[in-house]
């Protein structure tokens, strides 16, 4: 990750400048609570994204520095919203801003942190990008409302996973991809292809992200195990075992599914392991990032591009 974050670093510290700057407010409730999620830190896998292809295309502008500020931004709240939803305790290695401050703090600071996204996007004063940034964030809100509609329902489809996880998490990849490209004039078609690129790593990313949910190390990950379980969630591990598991390890899983709770959780870990769901899982996510990969054919190769490929495997082989 270090090898891919030097081919932007001044312009990621340009984007955290930015951030930091843009938290400000007189509402003593908003700075604190921003500032502590903030603060934990996070990956800017996002923001980086979006440098990248911005450095793929030419020099990295200012314009192109506030749309990476933009990301993290609608990234963090849908962070802040999630970890209310999820009832989850633990995110950047620390306790949620839910448990350290109450769910209200958690959604309002969230509101807050989304709108002042779109203040900086109008700031930006273009009509294309602004278009293509309501539509992705309509579309995050549908994803997490799609996920709550499917918890606690075993009967849900791959197809189904599929669309939650393209809604919810590999949009708002996507548009850091071609929100980048629009605010270098590329050609729409240049656009469109490092779209397919984000959209394939995101989708890559949250794969990776579910099975991390049953064999990842909260030290590394900064987030419990078994907190997708607790939801019900039939996330594509579980999905796997209910198809090709033994009428005994199915059960347990739509059980535990259809149950919302975590009490099972050591006996669906082994059950994922030894049904090579997770091996499945991984495999998905591979798919993905080498489809994300040869949409950057058409790129001219630079230090950028091959930092963008990095990216895609960084995505399948992270353990954090
Ligand atoms: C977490 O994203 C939410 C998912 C889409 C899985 P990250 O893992 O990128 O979160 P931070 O920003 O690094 O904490
Ligand atoms: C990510 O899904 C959802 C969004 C941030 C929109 P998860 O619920 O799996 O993310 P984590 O595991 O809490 O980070
Ligand atoms: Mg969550
Ligand atoms: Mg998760």
């Amino acid at each position: 990750m270090e090898q891919v974050r030097a081919v932007v670093s001044a312009e990621l510290d340009a984007v955290n400048a930015v951030i930091i700057e843009q938290l400000r407010s007189d509402v003593d409730m908003v700075e604190n609570v921003g500032q502590y999620i903030v603060d934990a830190g996070g990956k800017r896998l996002r923001p980086m994204l979006a440098l990248l292809c911005s450095a793929a295309l030419g020099p990295v502008s200012q314009a192109q520095v506030q749309f990476a500020a933009v990301i993290e931004f609608i990234h963090t709240a849908t962070l802040l919203h999630d970890d209310v939803v999820d009832v989850s305790e633990l995110r950047r290695g620390r306790p949620t801003a839910n448990s350290a401050f109450g769910n209200a703090p958690s959604v309002l600071v969230g509101d807050f942190l989304y709108t002042r996204a779109f203040q900086l996007m109008v700031a930006l004063n273009n009509h294309d990008l602004l278009k293509m940034m309501a539509d992705t964030t309509n579309t995050i809100a549908e994803g997490e409302v799609l996920q709550l509609v499917r918890a606690g329902d075993p009967s849900t489809s791959e197809a189904q996973y599929y669309d939650v996880i393209n809604r919810k998490t590999a949009v708002l990849f996507a548009a850091a991809c071609e929100g980048a490209a629009m605010l270098s004039g590329a050609p729409a078609a240049t656009g469109t292809a490092l779209a397919e690129c984000g959209r394939n790593i995101g989708n890559a990313f949250q794969l990776v992200d579910d099975l991390l949910d049953y064999e990842g190390d909260p030290e590394l990950t900064g987030k419990n195990v078994g907190d997708d379980l607790a939801e019900g969630k039939p996330t594509l591990p579980l999905i796997h075992v209910m198809a090709h598991g033994t009428q005994a390890q199915a059960a347990l899983v739509r059980d535990a599914i259809g149950a919302k709770e975590r009490s099972r959780l050591p006996d669906i870990m082994q059950a994922v392991r030894d049904c090579g769901s997770l091996d499945y899982t991984r495999a998905a996510a591979e798919q993905c990032r080498d489809t994300a990969i040869a949409a950057l054919a058409t790129l001219p190769k630079s230090a950028a591009r091959d930092a963008l490929e990095h990216l895609a495997h960084l995505a399948v082989e992270r353990r954090h």
